[in-house]
């Protein structure tokens, strides 16, 4: 997938965040990459809402808006400087757009709209991608895409992942075994949307000299009941594996 220009996305990043007369800081440009590089997947966005979640000040929803003509954005963000750093962008929108910004946990159903065309979660941490998994699943969203970013024990599949590879005949090396759990989370996290009915492509987005998370989980709600079926049982053998 092509990359929007570097510089078309580093302005609209240096107008709605930081002002023009101020220069784009190392983690900005960095951030721009990402964008550049993620924004193109989630095309078409000018019909239906999109959820930006665990939106931080909203970077891929309010650049959607400026760049690719996403027209209805609710945007999902706790903390509450991030939510105001986001409102205050909003101001700055060179195009119309309904932007809903929401002080909410991911995890609290309240915060979703129903049936949204598209969620994305761009480095939602630990256990917030999968409490947008479950909501994208639950409010029937139409598509979804993912970045995952650092994985951690309060990830509630963490722990029998590190136990089932503890139980696996391989090297003693941290390393080695934490590729494996890792593996093992993304495995889980995937069977769980085919299982919801969500047809999955797993591919990077950028070089991992970017961000080393950089996996876009894209996912499109087909609810083929073969699929599901084959899904779930490969869900319940991975829940199932003795550790
Ligand atoms: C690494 S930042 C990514 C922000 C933004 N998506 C981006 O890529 O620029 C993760 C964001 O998720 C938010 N977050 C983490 N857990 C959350 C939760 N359970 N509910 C809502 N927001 C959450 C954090 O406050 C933070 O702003």
């Amino acid at each position: 997938m092509t990359p929007l220009p570097l510089a078309t996305v580093e302005h609209a990043l240096r107008r709605l965040f930081l002002g023009d007369a101020q220069g784009l800081r190392d983690e900005d440009r960095k951030k721009a990459r990402e964008l550049a590089a993620l924004l193109p997947h989630l095309a078409p966005v000018d019909r239906g809402v999109v959820v930006d979640a665990a939106a931080g000040r909203a970077g891929v929803g309010l650049l959607a808006v400026e760049l690719l003509g996403l027209r209805e954005l609710v945007v999902i963000e706790r903390a509450a400087d991030r939510v105001a750093h986001c409102r205050d962008a909003c101001a700055k929108l060179s195009v119309p757009a309904k932007v809903d910004v929401r002080e909410a946990d991911v995890g609290d159903a309240r915060a979703w709209p129903t049936r949204p065309e598209l969620v994305v979660a761009l480095h939602a941490c630990g256990p917030a991608t999968d409490a947008v998994i479950d909501a994208a699943v639950r409010s029937e969203a139409r598509r979804v895409m993912l970045v995952p970013c650092c994985l951690g024990s309060q990830i509630s599949f963490a722990a029998q992942a590190r136990a089932i590879v503890a139980s696996w005949p391989i090297p003693r090396q941290a390393p080695i075994r934490q590729r494996m759990e890792h593996g093992l989370i993304d495995a889980w996290r995937t069977l769980r949307l085919e299982a919801a009915g969500y047809e999955v492509t797993v591919l990077p987005f950028v070089a991992p000299t970017v961000t080393p998370y950089n996996l876009v989980w894209r996912c499109r709600r087909v609810r083929e009941p073969g699929a599901m079926a084959r899904a779930q049982t490969k869900l319940d053998a991975i829940l199932s594996l003795p550790a």
